[in-house]
């Protein structure tokens, strides 16, 4: 049976990696998906990939002007917003010795002030009983070195789950955090290191994993599926890790 059916769904951050499996996942269970990306090219290639249940509106989360936009059109074309996946993000690395206030200062921007301010404007547009994903990680509860302002804005982020979680339940809104381990997308290639460093810091994580393996962006999608639909309707404030078992175990 299709959970999302009728329930209108936006992903910031949703013409790649785990935000893209996740607007294939919500279409494929009867939702009318948003993805927002930063570049529009990308944005109208993902959005044809996706189909007509798809549309993709331009926006940067740390602009105010354009999460005002943003909500303001979802508002006109479809009135509501049923799920929200504040998913956008970046995860440079960094030793700690080498962290410069740029590092520092891009990173909380994006994924605090960003993700703070995207689920603060779509407040006004979420419907009654609406759920509210916010993508932390793993790091937030591990010491993974070279991740110090990066874990630190997730953690900032499973924080805002719960206030949020305590603060919203009179509108019957559910807000949970997704907390996936490590996952084959291209945020990767992004983070600052040499191929050849990642691939050595990949197998060491997959070493310490129980199920001895990365994870697919599908399957974080599964889980943010599952806190979106009626199946998490008891869920609030609570954090999903799914991370192959890396820091449950
Ligand atoms: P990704 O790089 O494919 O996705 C991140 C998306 O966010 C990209 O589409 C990027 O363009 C977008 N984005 C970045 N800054 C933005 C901004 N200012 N405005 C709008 N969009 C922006 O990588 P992935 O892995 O799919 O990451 C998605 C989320 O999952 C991130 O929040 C990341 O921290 C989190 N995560 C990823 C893990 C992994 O191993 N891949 C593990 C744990 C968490």
């Amino acid at each position: 049976m299709k959970k999302l059916i009728e329930k209108v769904a936006v992903i910031t951050g949703g013409s790649s990696g785990i935000g893209l499996a996740t607007a294939r996942r919500f279409i494929a269970d009867g939702a009318q998906v948003i993805i927002t990306s930063r570049n529009q090219c990308i944005l109208d290639a993902k959005v044809a990939e996706l189909g007509d249940r798809a549309k993709g509106i331009r926006a940067d989360v740390t602009d105010m002007n354009d999460l005002d936009r943003l909500f303001s059109e979802i508002r006109e074309k479809y009135g509501r917003v049923d799920v929200l996946f504040a998913n956008a993000g970046i995860a440079p690395f960094s030793p700690f010795e080498a962290v410069t206030e740029d590092h520092f200062d891009s990173l909380f921007h994006t994924n605090v002030r960003g993700l703070f301010f995207t689920v603060q404007k779509a407040l006004p547009v979420l419907s009654e009983n609406a759920s509210v994903i916010l993508n932390a990680s793993v790091v937030a509860q591990s010491g993974l070195p070279n991740t110090s302002v990066y874990a630190a804005t997730k953690a900032a982020v499973r924080s805002l789950g719960r206030t949020l979680a305590a603060e919203l339940s009179p509108r019957g809104i559910r807000v949970n955090v997704v907390s996936p381990g490590l996952i084959e997308t291209s945020l990767w290639e992004k983070v600052g290191l040499s191929k050849n460093d990642v691939d050595a810091f990949a197998a060491q994580v997959v070493e310490q994993t129980p199920l001895r393996r990365a994870g697919k962006p599908h399957e974080i999608a599964a889980t943010v599926a599952f806190l979106a639909s009626d199946d998490a309707s008891y869920f609030t404030g609570a954090d999903l890790v799914a991370d192959g078992g890396m820091v449950q175990v």
